[in-house]
């Protein structure tokens, strides 16, 4: 390792590409993994020792559905024991209390729950099970009583930006401790959602007003985290934390990434944990030296004071937009691209077209 490599802090594990849920805005590919694709219970539990022993010390559980492998008990005991700080991020729906017992007794430290919106109906058009809504909130409450420390998300869009009030309030009546109110990243499902997702300037900002009100009437009580939006504004945000600085994310398959989207961007290929060791995709996969660090970067972001903050912004948003992985993030005002963004939110239809949900063919989901 170079004395410039960082550390990374967190692996994000999608254990398996199987869900319920149907988002349109969902983070996972659009050729999403098969279940006989998975790494097995063994594969994780070795990948968690090694990502411990690089230095990594949260361990994201995620998905899809998380709680839709079996071995999800096993998988949090051994990261436990290897001294991961372990967060499990579920839609809920797959919850009951005896699964929960297990998973505290494994050693599960945190409860990310997702809700599509706070109004019943509205979320389970948006997410696309019927039944969703209920069995979230009955999955909050088992998670309050274990005495388990909860963060409901909600995932903003135009569809329910309306309702940001109703989900804070939700969320404080469920007894979490911390909401996180996040804009829709326009990439994968979301991507091809955009025109059925993307919020005009007015009920951004109208989002933006409703959080900082939320955040006085709660304060000291609920911790209110806001990811505004990446087209609504003039600065990028540093997209997890710069590219391969802060994550790695491994997808069910096995396949390491420095963020989720990273395999839409061409020209890139990416290891895989059953065959290279975490350390060594860390320290030295090109894949993940492409956009490390500032020497990759174009004009005007290489002489920009900010590039040590935002690291150049989002890359997946560059090839979105620009159809360049390499470009300056057209969110930054200083892109030449920058006012294309603008036309873009001002050209949506007025009516949002129906959803596309959504598909995971072949998947077997438990009951
Ligand atoms: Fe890939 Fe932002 S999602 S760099």
């Amino acid at each position: 390792m170079s004395a410039a490599t960082p550390l990374p802090m967190a692996l994000v594990a999608e254990i398996t590409h199987r869900c319920p849920l149907r988002c349109p805005y969902c983070s996972n590919p659009l050729e999403m993994a098969r279940a006989s694709e998975e790494l097995s219970t063994a594969d994780w539990q070795r990948v968690f020792a090694e990502a411990a022993a690089l230095g990594v010390l949260h361990l994201h559980l995620s998905g899809g559905e998380p709680m839709a492998r079996a071995d999800l008990p096993a998988l949090i005991r051994a990261a436990v024991e290897a001294g991961l700080y372990t967060n499990l991020i579920t839609s809920g729906v797959l919850l009951d209390e005896k699964r929960l017992v297990q998973l505290a007794e494994a050693g599960l430290a945190h409860v990310q729950l997702s809700f599509q919106h706070a109004d019943g109906s509205e979320a389970e058009r948006i997410g696309g099970m019927i039944g969703a809504h209920a069995k979230k909130i009955a999955a909050a409450r088992l998670v309050t009583v274990a005495g388990l420390p909860l963060t409901c998300n909600f995932v903003i869009h135009r569809q329910n930006a309306w309702g940001v009030g109703a989900m804070i309030a939700l969320a404080a009546d469920l007894g979490a401790g911390r909401v996180e109110i996040a804009h829709t990243q326009y990439y994968g499902w979301g991507l091809i959602n955009r025109d059925a997702l993307l919020p005009d300037t007015g009920e951004c900002n109208a989002v933006t007003t409703a959080v900082e009100g939320a955040r006085e009437t709660h304060q000291g009580r609920m911790v209110i985290d806001y990811v505004t939006s990446d087209y609504h504004a003039d600065r990028p945000k540093s997209c997890m934390g710069g590219w391969a600085r802060r994550f790695i994310v491994v997808t069910p398959a096995g396949r390491a990434l420095p963020c989720h989207a990273a395999e839409t961007i061409p020209g890139l290929s990416f290891p895989n944990v059953r065959t290279v060791s975490l350390a060594e995709i860390w320290n030295a996969d090109p894949a993940f030296l492409r956009f490390r660090g500032t020497g990759w970067m174009p004009e005007p972001c290489q002489s920009c004071d900010f590039k040590e903050q935002d690291w150049g912004g989002c890359r997946c948003q560059a090839l979105a937009l620009a159809g360049d992985g390499a470009a300056t993030d057209p969110v930054c005002g200083r892109s030449s691209l920058h006012s294309s963004v603008k036309e873009l939110i001002a050209a949506r239809p007025v009516a949002p077209p129906p959803f596309v949900y959504r598909r995971h063919a072949g998947h077997a989901i438990p009951e």
